[in-house]
């Protein structure tokens, strides 16, 4: 193997190459061809293996061995490349990889569908399986990669404990009946009982499906390790088909023993501002792309909420300000009823102008768990909107009074004996605490400016939609 280029495991990444601080002789390289050109006595391969955003120039003399073969090779092929690392005449590039000894190590042909410079992202998407291959999906996922890292180091800097809650559950944390069933009944033939399905006879013995949040076990851990955090898929069965709702979906809830939802919103806050400064620390190129291609200004706009205070509104300031906005909104505004997307994008984008924080929601309208104020309409909730996206974060205060929730509860139909280990919870022990949970989908969007939550996470599931 000494001399051979066929040897992909001895490469050197891309981006290390690239970044070289001198000449280099004899490295390997690999990976797939964007482009060839062939000029009269060279040909030029641009060579990305997605370890950042530029490709490497590979350069090929007439003297290379099979070079009529080699600089001919399709858009899509993969390489592996032997050669010497030298200053590049190019502009806009530091070195360039002379070529001695090239492997196809797959080649592709004319109907590789990445052929052109710019597809549109509805096509990408039934390519999904490719689209990781291009510019724009190449950086989405290496943000997102990065944005993962910066998640778990924010927490453990902060000294929270990392939580897996379930991904099978029994219970239905939002109370809106949105669980996707998990069965090993035959689906023509359940065991029944009186007429109805038995669930009891089920492999859980009892009705489960897939979490929508893991919060109601992080409240157990909470109250055990103070502060602690998950961060994992979470599904949810609706049938709304926008460019904001995927039916899987990752999502980052902390929970905080000891904290009310002054202390809830300063941490959702200090959470943000982390995330967007470490994006714009190290992931400067692939943001380049995404100010200069997708959104302009986009990165203006994050120094700018990274150095920002976030406006806080309450929920009946929010229904007065939308009443007298003067627009004609397509659902009604009225305080009682949830706020709208298009409501949520106004408030953002035209009053506020940045990201904003709505608190004290109707009771009615928010879930059982969220602690019940002072006037016993409103609880202490939280939704963080932000422009573009809308709500990317909720939240609230958890009520703690045993007698208080289990009235919530039935108010809500749900049996507090259903949930009695998180009825325990309240029963010993229990303690103010707070949390919430951010749509880590919903954030890259905002982040990338891209707009459809297809398009930021690696093979999406949305109603209708569970290719690859
Ligand atoms: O507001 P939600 O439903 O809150 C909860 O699930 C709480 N249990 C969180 C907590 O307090 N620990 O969801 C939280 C966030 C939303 O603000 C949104 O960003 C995202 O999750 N989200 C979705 N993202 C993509 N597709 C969907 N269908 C989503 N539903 C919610
Ligand atoms: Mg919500």
């Amino acid at each position: 193997m000494e001399n051979s280029a066929d040897a992909p495991a001895e490469r050197i990444r891309i981006v290390n190459l690239l970044a070289s601080s001198e000449p280099l002789e004899g490295v390997r390289a690999a990976g797939w061809v964007r482009t060839t050109r062939r000029g009269k006595e060279v040909a030029f391969i641009n060579l990305n293996d997605g370890s950042c955003f530029a490709s490497l120039q590979v350069v090929l003399e007439p003297d290379l061995p099979g070079f009529e073969k080699i600089s001919r090779v399709g858009t899509g092929a993969c390489l592996a490349v032997k050669g010497d690392l030298i200053p590049s005449p190019a502009s806009g590039q530091n070195w360039e990889l002379k070529a001695r000894e090239v492997t196809i190590l797959g080649d592709a042909d004319a109907e590789y569908p990445l052929q052109k410079k710019r597809h549109s992202f509805e096509f990408l998407r039934t390519i999904a399986h490719l689209r990781p291959r291009s510019n724009t999906f190449g950086a989405v996922f290496r943000i997102r990669s990065a944005l993962s890292f910066a998640v778990h180091q924010f927490f453990r800097d902060r000294g929270f404990l990392y939580v897996h809650t379930p991904i099978i559950t029994a219970n239905d944390c939002e109370g809106a009946g949105e669980l996707f069933r998990v069965t090993t009944f035959d689906a023509e033939n359940p065991s029944r009982r009186e007429n109805r399905i038995d669930w009891s006879k089920d492999f859980f013995g009892e009705r489960t499906g897939l979490t929508v949040s893991g919060q109601l076990e992080g409240e157990a851990f909470a109250t055990a390790f103070s502060d602690i955090y998950t961060f994992g898929p979470t599904f949810r069965a609706e049938n709304s088909n926008t460019s904001r709702h995927a039916s899987e979906f990752w999502m980052i809830e902390p929970e905080m023993a000891f904290a009310d939802l002054a202390a809830d919103c300063r941490l959702a806050e200090d959470f943000l501002r982390y995330l967007v400064t470490f994006v714009l620390e190290n992931c400067t190129e692939d943001l380049k792309f995404f100010n200069d291609h997708i959104e302009k200004g986009l990165i203006e706009k994050l120094e700018t909420l990274a150095g920002a205070q976030f406006r806080t509104l309450t929920y009946t300031e929010a229904v007065k300000a939308l009443s007298s906005a003067g627009r004609d909104f397509e659902f009604v505004v009225e305080w009682g009823l949830d706020l709208q997307s298009e409501h949520e994008r106004w408030l953002t984008e035209s009053y506020v102008g940045g990201p904003a924080f709505i608190i004290d929601y109707p009771a009615a309208i928010k879930a059982f768990y969220m602690r019940l104020n002072r006037d016993e309409r409103t609880v202490s909730a939280m939704d963080l909107l932000v422009p573009r996206v809308g709500e990317i974060i909720g939240g609230s205060q958890r009520e703690e009074r045993p007698e208080v929730l289990s009235r919530r509860m039935r108010e809500a139909g749900i049996e507090p004996e259903s949930l009695w280990w998180y009825m325990d919870l309240r029963r010993w022990g229990s303690c103010p605490h707070a949390g919430f949970g951010l749509g880590f989908e919903r954030f890259l969007m905002y982040v990338t400016g891209m707009e459809n939550i297809r398009d930021v996470i690696p093979f999406p599931r949305t109603p209708g939609n569970a290719a690859f």
